[in-house]
């Protein structure tokens, strides 16, 4: 399966996923898992806004870090701008938070709450440039699904 069609048949599973489910944990859980499984990523987890803080969530992969300041690193730029940062080499971002030196490009997708970011979505790859507008497209319909 392509890149496409690896998202399409995951689409349907995790809204059946998280629909019967009210409890945000569990449904970032389940995301973390699906998404990982499914496409072999590298660090794929949450972190919720707390404060002027990002903290960690639900997540597969390697330890990470735990707190995130507002506007710091990709993930809390992502949740500056309330919008999906790309980053195609984490090397050359000005302020990236290096949790794992294995990482080399990442995804950052805000979960957006009555306009306000109440988490993000974040996803680290071994490869370079390994997202683009299709992971932005799909990964913004699964926030969407999360609340
Ligand atoms: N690299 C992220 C920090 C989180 S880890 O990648 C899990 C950042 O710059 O925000």
């Amino acid at each position: 399966m392509n890149k496409i069609e690896t998202y399409q048949s995951l689409l349907p599973q995790i809204e059946s996923l998280v629909s019967g489910e009210t409890d945000a944990i569990a449904n970032r859980a389940n995301v973390a898992a699906a998404l990982h499984e499914a496409f072999g990523f590298w660090w794929t987890g949450f972190y919720r806004v707390e404060g002027q803080q990002l903290v960690l969530g639900p997540f597969q992969g390697p330890v990470a870090c735990t707190r995130i300041p507002y506007g710091k690193g990709v993930c809390g730029t992502a949740w500056q701008r309330a919008e999906t940062v790309i980053v195609p080499n984490v090397h050359k971002f000005p302020g990236h938070i290096t949790c794992s030196s294995a990482s080399n490009s990442e995804i950052v997708v805000p979960i957006l709450h009555d306009g306000q970011v109440v988490a993000v979505l974040d996803i680290d790859s071994t490869d370079f440039n390994a997202f683009d507008e299709t992971d932005q497209l799909y990964l913004e319909k699964i926030a969407r699904m999360l609340k």
